[in-house]
């Protein structure tokens, strides 16, 4: 393809164990997303090791940036701005995709922006939408975060809630590790629990305080251990479907009751669900069927940006620099990063 009058954004992700560039147009238009995803080698381990993690994107990133570009028929030459995740994140992961940012962006003087992860999570949304705009209510749950945000504008966001411990993601990849189910255990839970029966086994829903949009999840796992535990020691056998169902509903019951109350209560029209685990089958048959009740449309991404990739980044990337301009070369990643649109 020669270049036309697109505006061309490169987003790049390499926040966890995915090494993700996109080239996309005008923020919406995804013109290439290859992803190198490290999951066959976590599956050993059960989990991510961070140190194994940045040295596979250091070998995985040229390749990965090369295949972009190529897929979108462009060279670096067509690019106008370049999008990066900086926080959070694993710092060493996360410090691949900057480095390389601010190396293409030196070398050929392309502005760059640094990119929230949690933005770009929303921001897939836009893509898979093209005529979505804000206002919105968003339910950002994935591996390292569950968050109620509104969304106000592009690059205008208000937290509403979030986690005080484990991310749902982190919950079902660990609940799905009790049970043997492999990791990550988001997409096993989901298909182990279509065949389990959700009421079978009671988990308490853990709402907090009256009006508060936050989350606890630790106890749910350590609830679903005990039994587990208490029926071997009764030498009871335990149906896997079931435990993974029931647990699955404790989380859902929540997620929904939250995300529900905080967009009616805010008079939004509008519910956008964004990150690993809004792929969740049931999450989505759930919330649906709320939305369906209360008069909200409902969004979500289709699976593939879901989970972490560039073009998500590309995206943010897009408006936030309309919005705010390009970041210096002495943009830096952080582990912890302050939700910022
Ligand atoms: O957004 P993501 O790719 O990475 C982070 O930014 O964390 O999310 C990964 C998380 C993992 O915890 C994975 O188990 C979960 O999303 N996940 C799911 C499903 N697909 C992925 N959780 C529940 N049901 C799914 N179908
Ligand atoms: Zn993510």
């Amino acid at each position: 393809m020669m270049k036309d009058n697109s505006f061309l954004t490169l987003g790049i992700e390499t926040s966890c164990d995915e090494t993700a560039i996109s080239v996309v147009a005008d923020g919406r238009r995804m013109l290439s997303n290859v992803i190198a995803s490290q999951i066959d080698i976590f599956k050993n381990y059960g989990g991510v090791v961070p140190e194994i993690a940045s040295r596979h994107h250091l070998e995985n990133i040229n390749s990965v940036l090369e295949r972009s570009l190529e897929d979108a028929g462009v060279t670096l030459d067509d690019i106008d701005l370049i999008g990066v995740t900086n926080g959070p994140g694993l710092v060493g992961a996360l410090l691949m995709g900057v480095s390389t940012a601010k190396a293409l962006s030196f070398a050929k003087g392309i502005p760059m922006v640094g990119v929230h992860h949690l933005s770009g999570h929303i921001s897939a949304n836009f893509i898979s939408h093209p005529e979505l705009e804000p206002p919105f209510m968003s339910l950002i749950v994935s591996g390292g975060h569950t968050e109620i945000v509104n969304v106000k504008d592009h690059s205008v966001i208000e937290v509403l809630g979030g986690t005080r411990d484990d991310a749902a993601g982190e919950c079902f990849d660990k609940v799905a590790r009790v049970l043997g189910l492999g990791y990550p255990g988001g997409p096993k839970i989901d298909r182990a629990a279509k065949e389990g029966d959700p009421d079978s086994i009671y988990f308490k829903r853990v709402m907090l305080e009256k009006g508060s949009y936050d989350f606890s999840f630790s106890g749910l796992k350590t609830a679903v251990l005990n039994y587990l535990n208490s029926q071997r020691q009764a030498g009871k056998e335990v149906r896997r479907e079931d435990v993974a169902a029931s647990f699955q509903q404790a989380v859902l019951d929540v997620i929904v009751r939250k995300t529900m109350d905080a967009c009616l209560e805010n008079h939004e029209d509008k519910i956008v669900m964004a990150g690993g685990v809004a792929a969740n089958s049931r999450l989505r048959a759930m919330m649906e069927e709320e939305c369906r009740k209360n008069g909200i449309k409902l969004y979500y991404p289709e699976p593939v940006l879901c989970t972490d990739n560039g073009a998500m980044i590309a995206c943010a990337a897009y408006y936030k620099y309309r919005r705010n301009g390009a970041d210096g070369l002495d943009l830096d990643c952080y582990p912890y990063l302050e939700f910022q649109a």
